[in-house]
């Protein structure tokens, strides 16, 4: 449904008001009518550097989810204040890793006598204090744009080295396997909520790759019967998924990659060609919309919009944006400070990583 135009006015008045004090970050997977007032879009990794870029900004407005705007807080000077418009956007996928549950896992890993060779790298999509385990254990954070280099980063810098990766079993699989050249045997699966991970020493010494069980419920729904049915019913279709799509999906994919990828690709793609795209419904309408020369569909049947991006919505957006102009931070969302120094360490390690 199209905007209210009374909100509409509003939200444009408050970031007249605010002018440069206040800088307007959108996810990819955020509603179009707050797109329309973001300064910058963008995916995980380059809404990160956009953060850290604008020194100049009092105010950052995230739209996005609570990690995201966590991770803003962590690459920002100290007198920059984050806003994240309604504080019950989350991530399922993140809340899968706890910090208690991943320092049993450590634990595990000392009494299997293979801890020093682990180094753990954790997905964007975790809390500041998983960010600060891998900053403070030698580890580093990756995004979907980068978990290649990442990996392999990870890989050098210990001999007989094993990753422990954090939270996303799909995007561990997929680069691990699709990406780095590693078999799925390399890989094993640790469930937090099984005692022992539910898995031997045996196992952990054996793994390379040691994939935590969480997964995005979002990209989870993309299936591979609907990858094949797409393909006989719509010929020559592209399909181009998320990396946190199930493994069996990312195999029949024609193209893997990041948000920021899928929009670069479906941009660079011939007139009357045709794409069916894995990845949440707010991004695959938008550029549905805005390529209409191109046969552009959604890779499953049903409705899939994140339901915690979707949570910032206009209302939320014009009451955050008319607080400040009040003079009141509202949501704010801050890091303690030790939390804050290792992770990081972690981040930044991964914005020095090459490519
Ligand atoms: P990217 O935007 O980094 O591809 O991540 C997608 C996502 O699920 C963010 O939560
Ligand atoms: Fe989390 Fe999945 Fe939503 Fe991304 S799409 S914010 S991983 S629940």
């Amino acid at each position: 449904a199209p905007s209210d135009p009374g909100l509409v006015e509003r939200a444009r008045a408050a970031k007249e008001a605010l002018g440069d004090r206040v800088f307007v970050l959108g996810h990819h997977y955020q509603r179009d009518e707050v797109i329309a007032f973001a300064d910058v879009t963008g995916d995980s990794f380059k809404l990160a550097r956009d953060a850290a870029a604008r020194p100049e900004a009092e105010f950052i407005v995230f739209c996005g989810v609570h990690f995201m705007a966590e991770s803003a807080d962590i690459l920002t000077g100290p007198d920059q204040k984050v806003v994240l418009p309604d504080l019950a956007a989350g991530c399922s996928m993140a809340d899968m890793a706890r910090l208690a549950q991943v320092e049993d896992a450590w634990d595990a890993l000392a009494d299997a006598g293979v801890v020093d060779s682990v180094v753990p790298v954790t997905y964007m999509n975790s809390s500041a204090d998983i960010k600060a385990f891998c900053g403070r254990n030698g580890g580093v954070v990756c995004t979907s744009s980068n978990a290649e280099v990442a990996l392999e980063w990870a890989f050098e810098q210990k001999p007989d080295a094993k990753i422990l990766f954090l939270p996303d079993q799909h995007l561990g699989r997929n680069t691990a396997v699709q990406k780095m050249g590693l078999t799925l045997d390399d890989c094993v699966v640790w469930n937090p909520l099984r005692p022992g991970g539910g898995l031997t020493p045996e196992q952990l010494r054996d793994a390379k790759v040691i994939l935590w069980k969480g997964h995005c419920s979002v990209h989870g729904r993309f299936s591979p019967a609907v990858v094949d049915e797409l393909r006989a019913t719509i010929p020559g279709v592209n399909i181009l998924v998320h990396p946190e799509c199930q493994h069996e999906v990312v195999l029949k994919a024609d193209l893997v990659g990041s948000t920021e990828f899928i929009i670069q690709t479906i941009e660079a793609a011939p007139a009357g060609s045709s794409w069916a795209i894995g990845t949440e419904l707010n991004l695959v309408k938008r550029l549905a919309n805005a390529h209409p020369d191109k046969n552009i569909v959604f890779l499953d049947k049903t409705v899939c919009y994140c339901s915690t991006m979707n949570r910032i919505d206009l209302p939320h957006f014009v009451w955050a944006m008319e607080s400040l102009v009040a003079g009141t931070v509202p949501n704010q969302i801050t890091v303690d400070p030790e939390t804050e120094k290792w992770a990081l360490v972690a981040l930044e390690r991964m914005l020095a990583l090459p490519g």
